[in-house]
């Protein structure tokens, strides 16, 4: 899995959706870093897309930079600004786009696929995929599709087919940046890179495993995007669906994005369809209050949820999952809570207090770590007992990591065709089919304080011993 900083050869990156939200925030960030860290190509170009042209596009990514950028514009932005473009297309229209695509491509002598980004709503997804086999700038290119993808099975199937109508799957990048993040690649590799931990990963030895996504941010002005997505769509049916899958799966024969790919496919189809009774939605009271949504939204800003695998491995063991907006506090942690002693033998162990069994804690964020919650002895005369934890601090381990972000490495694998940390159309499919019970039948969204930890019902939701991270607080 360990790839060297390989330069991908030269090609012309074209990015639609280039004045929204994610390329501002994320994708031309991203690109410049690269950039920076040596990581692009030797020769390429960004040309910019979308429905309307904006008056200076260059301005308008030095100022996406300035805002969002982890770095400063010192003398590679004038370089990396001459790279820069923007041909205005749309999903009747791309033939200018792709006579600019052509041109660059010829420019820079380009030798790589063309990296095709469409961070466009789900809605426009479809058309926007026929214009590019009509205009053929599908043809030789790696598509990079945001999520969601559809936004139930069937349009998921639609989409997928539409697809499938002008690319192989293997030039298909559905991207979920959350498997780009390092301490999720962690996961993987503290599981199948040790003895240790397989032997005791599953139903014998592991009572629960919590997902856990408090967001404390709201939907900072958001409001077209989550109005028609919500947090279920937006949060559960991607991101914490995909860390399941990690979790959860069963030991590749090796760590390619082949063989990961059937265990997750197996994986998936294990998964029980999801039960209406044991999910939670909430909205932050304030929602309806946001400019642009409707003052009568039902639309779910917080979820909860219950989710079983039936595998021999899993069988019987809950997975909780849980995100929302303005929440009590911003983390992503996962939780494989094991099972008690058989015996409780330790003095101060009273037999009614609810206590957390040892915990092995994934913190997925920046600066991840990694904790086993134990009992020890406190030291003293007595034989007391105290909760400590094994901590495994990447950063203290390893140095300061090399500093990409999840888009920035996502971006470089599929320049370089590395698939391995994205998700396939058929696990797209059953996730939805999974999901479906849900979007047929969702429960109603209770209202829930800002700052909070959501509704008392999911709070509820595991029993005990509760929720990690409110422990935790
Ligand atoms: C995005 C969602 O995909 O992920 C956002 O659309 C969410 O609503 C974000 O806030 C969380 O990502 P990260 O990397 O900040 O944890």
């Amino acid at each position: 899995m360990t790839k060297g900083f390989e330069a991908p050869s030269n090609r012309v990156l074209v990015l639609f959706g280039a004045t929204g939200d994610l390329a501002g925030r994320k994708l031309l960030p991203g690109l410049f870093h690269l950039y920076r860290a040596g990581m692009m190509p030797d020769d390429f170009r960004i040309i910019g897309s979308g429905r309307h042209t904006p008056e200076d596009f260059v301005a308008h990514v030095e100022e996406a930079l300035r805002t969002h950028g982890r770095m400063e514009l010192d003398g590679h932005w004038a370089a990396f600004s001459k790279k820069l473009s923007f041909v205005a297309s749309s999903a009747d229209d791309g033939s200018e786009l792709a006579a600019a695509v052509s041109a660059a491509e010829s420019e820079i002598d380009a030798k790589g696929e063309r990296l095709v980004y469409l961070s466009v709503p789900p809605g426009a997804m479809g058309d926007m995929v026929k214009m590019l086999g009509k205009t053929k700038i599908a043809e030789n290119c790696s598509l990079v599709v945001e999520k969601p993808f559809g936004h139930d099975v069937a349009s998921a199937k639609r989409l997928n087919a539409t697809l499938h109508g002008v690319l192989e799957e293997e030039s298909i990048y559905r991207i979920d940046h959350f498997l780009g993040k390092e301490p999720v690649q962690n996961i993987l590799a503290l599981r199948f890179a040790n003895g240790i931990f397989e032997p005791i990963w599953n139903r014998d030895h592991i009572s629960y495993v919590q997902i856990d996504v408090p967001e404390d941010l709201d939907i900072q002005g958001r409001a077209a995007f989550y109005e028609e997505t919500g947090a279920f769509r937006d949060m559960v049916v991607t991101h914490l669906m995909q860390i399941l899958g990690i979790v959860a799966l069963e030991p590749p024969s090796r760590i390619d994005a082949e063989s990961l790919h059937a265990e997750r496919t197996k994986l998936f189809e294990a998964v029980r369809p999801l039960d209406p009774e044991r999910a939670v939605y909430g909205q932050y009271r304030g929602y309806r209050g946001e400019d642009d949504v409707d003052p009568k939204s039902e639309v779910e800003t917080f979820v909860a949820l219950e989710v079983f695998v039936d595998s021999w491995r899993w069988s019987g063991v809950p997975f909780y999952l849980r995100t929302g907006k303005a929440m009590a506090a911003g983390r992503r942690t996962v939780t494989v809570g094991f099972a008690d002693a058989p015996l409780q033998m330790f003095a101060n162990h009273d037999p009614d207090e609810v206590r957390r069994p040892s915990e092995l804690v994934f913190e997925l964020s920046d600066d991840p770590k990694i904790w086993i919650d134990v009992e020890a002895k406190v030291p003293g005369p007595k034989l007391d007992l105290g909760r400590a934890a094994f901590t495994l601090d990447i950063e203290r381990a390893f140095g300061k990591p090399d500093g990409l972000e999840a888009y920035e490495r996502l971006l470089h694998d599929v320049m370089l065709k590395d698939r391995l940390l994205f998700t396939r159309s058929d696990q797209i499919e059953r996730i939805w089919e999974v999901c479906a019970p849900l979007i047929d039948n969702p429960p109603k969204a209770t209202g829930y304080k800002k700052g909070s930890w959501g509704p008392q019902r999911a709070i509820d939701l595991p029993g005990d011993p509760g929720w990690r991270l409110q422990d935790d607080e």
